[in-house]
């Protein structure tokens, strides 16, 4: 650990490092690459990564993106995407990226913008109602019914156009149940399942059914758990990972991450 620290202090190219660590073999513990989920949040938090990857021009451009659409993502999130897509998708199986809950679509067109840098041939499909929250629980939520209406679908897929994205995300209109199924029934698999929904119902449904669908080595991002307005989406996650497959996270800060199946 000691060492890690000192890598990461000592380092003035942090995200080169990073690069290069996320070739395998990968420093298991656990289930999950720790030494990169150590250097991805560490870096982010306390160390040179916020500069580092501002300063990159294919962030900048997806994060412009996500600016023109609106995101409620933090950027230290939103440079953790851009860490997972561009160096840790490489290494795994083809797989799509599915957002369980997208709203204006901010984090869903700089995830397609970076595929497209990438040149990569995988996709985001934007999973939401694209009319509000459905149902939620009057216990376990804070969130309400109907929270998150100021969104229009058409205009996204206009703004996606207008960019030449087309081929890197396609938003999908209606409750997860309703659309997940018909998206998946082609074989299509997931590399990184980002789900940010919110309320119990919606994160304990997208864990249950992404794992099905999961590359191996695949990732779980869940951009809710840590606040306090969600921890409904907390104990869908307690309850799936956590208790019942005993998972160890790669990462908590800036939002926590899962190997799904655990790296072995
Ligand atoms: C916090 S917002 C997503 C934020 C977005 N990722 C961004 O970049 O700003 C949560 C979204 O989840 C959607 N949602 C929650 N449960 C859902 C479900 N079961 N089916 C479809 N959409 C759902 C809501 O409609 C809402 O737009």
């Amino acid at each position: 650990m000691q060492e890690l620290i000192a890598l990461a202090t000592s380092n003035p190219e942090l995200l080169n490092e990073i690069s290069r660590l996320s070739i395998r073999p990968w420093a298991l513990d656990r289930g999950r690459a720790i030494q990169l989920g150590h250097l991805r949040g560490w870096g982010l938090e306390y160390g040179s990564l916020v500069d580092e990857i501002g300063r990159q021009q294919d962030f900048r451009d997806a994060m412009e993106l996500a600016r023109t659409r609106g995101s409620l993502l933090t950027p230290a999130k939103l440079m953790n995407l851009y860490m997972l897509i561009k160096f840790g998708l490489p290494q795994l199986e083809h797989g799509d990226i599915v957002e369980f809950g997208s709203y204006k679509g901010g984090s869903a067109i700089f995830m397609a913008s970076l595929l497209r840098s990438l040149g990569s041939t995988a996709k985001v499909f934007a999973l939401d109602t694209y009319a509000g929250m459905p149902d939620t629980d009057a216990v376990r939520d804070l969130h309400h019914k109907g929270d998150f209406i100021d969104t229009n679908v058409e205009d996204f897929r206009n703004t996606i156009r207008a960019n030449g994205l087309d081929a890197w995300v396609t938003p999908v209109q209606g409750v997860f149940s309703d659309t997940f199924p018909a998206l998946m029934a082609d074989g299509r698999k997931i590399a990184l399942a980002h789900v940010d929904c919110d309320i119990y119902d919606g994160v304990k449904y997208a864990i249950n059914e992404a794992k099905r669908f999961m590359v191996k080595d695949g990732y779980f991002v869940f951009d809710d758990p840590l606040h306090g307005s969600c921890l409904g989406a907390m104990q869908a996650i307690e309850e799936t990972l956590l208790h019942a497959d005993k998972l160890f996270a790669e990462q908590m800060y800036p939002h926590p991450v899962y190997r799904y199946p655990p790296l072995a």
